[in-house]
């Protein structure tokens, strides 16, 4: 059985206004009905999965045990980081805590914001990479890159073939120069962002590269308390720790990766232009339109109109490259070039406040 991790603490600001602090993007209904969160959650539910760990703070705990109330999954355990410390001691302190049940149990790290529509193909890839894991390795997943992205790690390939292969390489957030070069050789993949290792792998892992985590960690484990079910960790040691992802941490240090080739369909909605991407998946008007139930587009090409207020009808005439985004009491209009910018709007009203 493997354990998933499901990490939810994250913010998306380059989602506004659908996005918001209180509200990230993960808990949004932003592709179909379900919200991001709960799509996740219920992708790892099936028969080679015991059930989840989420990974997320104060702020979002009663979120996280309402949306999984809601699609009827119980977790194993909801675990709240004192403060946001990034990925890397939130994998461990998952990693420390599975240990001390058993150390050879697989863990599957999965952010909680991705959509990958096809399960049983993920399924099958996770599947693939539990031969490796068992034997120690960290699996990664790879993505076939179509652009010269610098929001994703990569991954360098040692080989050729289909199945798990070794990795040469991985390289964190590359600047553009370096992407675009990355991209031009071909033998490069975006990693998903999803990892699957054996507990004691992943704190042999922070043992070689970034053993500083490993005390503070453990004692935020020691010190935890359980408060009307959630698992609240000690706050002294966690405030503490230096904020850094699991990519830089141990990622880009090890020597154990092996990866995994995902092939099928996967976003991890970067911004609106890739939400955007999706909604056209789900079929469109044509001419890259997509309205949604409470938004009308007339004579218009390439625009995104969407409204998540049934009280806020949205009507574009005669738009071209344009996304407008409304809720009940925010609306974006930004051009589609500047999807990478909306996280601007977040910075710009927050000086305003
Ligand atoms: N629990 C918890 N605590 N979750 C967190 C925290 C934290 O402090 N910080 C971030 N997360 C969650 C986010 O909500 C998201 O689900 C996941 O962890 C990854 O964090 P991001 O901040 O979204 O990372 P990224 O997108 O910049 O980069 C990662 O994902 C890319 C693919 O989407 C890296 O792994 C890249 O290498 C990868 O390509
Ligand atoms: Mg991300």
């Amino acid at each position: 059985m493997i354990t998933p991790v499901l990490m939810a603490g994250g913010s998306g600001t380059r989602l506004w206004p659908v996005s918001r602090k209180a509200f990230p993007k993960q808990f949004a209904a932003l592709i179909g009905d379900e919200t991001l969160f709960q799509a996740s959650a219920r992708r790892l539910s099936g028969a080679a999965f015991t059930a989840p760990v989420v990974m997320t703070n104060a702020d979002f705990r009663f979120i996280v045990a309402e949306q999984l109330d809601q699609i009827g999954l119980e977790p194993g355990a909801i675990v709240i980081e004192p403060s946001g410390r990034n990925t890397a001691p939130a994998i461990l302190a998952a990693a420390l805590m599975v240990a001390a049940e058993d150390p050879q149990r697989l863990l599957l790290v999965a952010p909680s914001d991705h959509v990958i529509p096809d399960t049983a193909a993920f399924v099958r890839a996770v599947e693939a990479g539990t031969g490796p894991a068992r034997e120690g390795r960290i699996v990664t997943f790879g993505i076939t890159p179509d652009r010269p992205e610098t929001g994703y790690g990569y991954l360098e390939l040692a080989g050729q073939g289909e199945g798990p292969q070794p990795l040469a390489r991985f390289v964190e957030k590359p600047d553009a120069a370096r992407a675009a070069e990355m991209l031009a050789q071909g033998n490069f993949l975006w990693n998903a962002g999803i990892f699957l290792f054996s507990a004691q792998a992943m704190i042999d892992g922070f043992r070689a590269h970034a053993p500083h985590y490993i005390d503070p960690v453990q004692a935020a484990l020691d010190g935890a308390r359980t408060d009307i079910g959630f698992l609240r960790l000690a706050r002294a040691p966690w405030d503490g720790l230096p904020d850094n992802s699991i990519d830089y941490a141990v990622m880009e240090k090890a020597d154990n990766l092996t990866v995994v080739r995902f092939s099928d369909r996967w976003s991890d909605l970067g911004g609106w232009d890739a939400v955007w991407r999706e909604m056209l998946g789900d079929g469109a008007q044509g001419d890259g339109v997509v309205a949604d139930a409470n938004s009308t587009a007339i004579d218009c090409h390439d625009v995104l109109l969407r409204s998540d207020s049934e009280d806020l009808q949205v009507v574009g005439i005669g738009l071209q490259d344009v996304m407008v985004v409304a809720t009940s009491d925010a609306v974006l209009v930004a051009d589609k070039s500047r999807a990478q910018d909306v996280r601007l709007a977040v910075t710009a009203l927050k000086k305003k406040n």
